[in-house]
């Protein structure tokens, strides 16, 4: 299914707006060194959420599945002084990896990483009353995607905005009898279909990483 054309574009969209980076580089090339698998978001998906979270003016960000941080170094970078972005991650060894490249990019002071299973952070975080977030992105496990929307909904403003990665997953979300991440993806999308809170699309994509598709949520109401 897949067409080589998604990549040589991908490339050509990297060489026009994006650019050589050499600490995002770094970043992936730390990854790999480490064992980590190679499923951050591509260059332009990093920077298409660096760029939303400059268009909404975001301050703080919470991110749901750190790997080695390269998602969260593009959302990093999207913070004014005094932003500050959250992210969890269950694996304390891709925690590790992510602090060192966060570091690298001169955004220790800004991101947090934690670790520890994402639900329980969540409800730690709920409890202690943090945020709330102007943007959540949510990238880990798939069949725990309802789950965070709940939990992140709980904690972000109104107007804030939700996105979610993975959501087509080569086109196998509309097959009902989908494995346990399409059933995730799925019960994504029905959760956002019925919060009456929320407002949301999809969009596919295709490039370096495949077929695939974001989600994107609107919190209602006036902040
Ligand atoms: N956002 C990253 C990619 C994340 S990959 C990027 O684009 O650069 C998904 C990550 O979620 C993995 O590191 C995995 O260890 C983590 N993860 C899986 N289950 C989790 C859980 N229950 N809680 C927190 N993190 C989890
Ligand atoms: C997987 C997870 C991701 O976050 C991603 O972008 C691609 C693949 C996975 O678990 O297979
Ligand atoms: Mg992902």
């Amino acid at each position: 299914m897949a067409d080589e054309r998604w990549g040589l574009v991908d490339d050509y969209i990297v060489d026009r707006l994006i650019g050589a980076d050499a600490v995002l580089e770094a970043a992936l090339h730390a990854n790999a060194a480490a064992g980590l698998p190679a499923i951050d978001v591509s260059a332009a998906q990093g920077k298409w959420l660096h760029l939303t979270a400059r268009m909404i003016g975001a301050r703080r960000i919470l991110e749901v599945g750190t790997l080695g941080g390269y998602s969260s170094i593009w959302l990093g970078r999207a913070l004014p002084a005094g932003g500050r972005l959250t992210t969890l991650e269950i694996d304390p060894r891709h925690a590790e990896v992510a602090r060192a490249n966060i570091e690298r990019a001169g955004l220790g002071d800004r991101i947090e990483v934690r670790v520890g299973a994402a639900l329980d952070t969540l409800a730690a975080m709920r409890a202690a009353g943090e945020g709330p977030f102007d943007l959540v992105f949510i990238d880990a496990d798939k069949p725990n995607n309802a789950n965070y929307l709940r939990e992140a909904l709980a904690m972000t403003r109104p107007g804030g905005v939700i996105l979610c990665d993975n959501v087509v997953r080569g086109g196998r979300v509309i097959d009902a009898a989908g494995d346990e991440n399409v059933q995730g993806a799925r019960a994504l999308f029905d959760a956002i279909a019925a919060e009456p809170r929320l407002s949301g699309t999809a969009i596919q994509t295709v490039g370096a990483k495949g077929w695939d598709g974001l989600a994107i949520a609107i919190v209602q109401g006036v902040a």
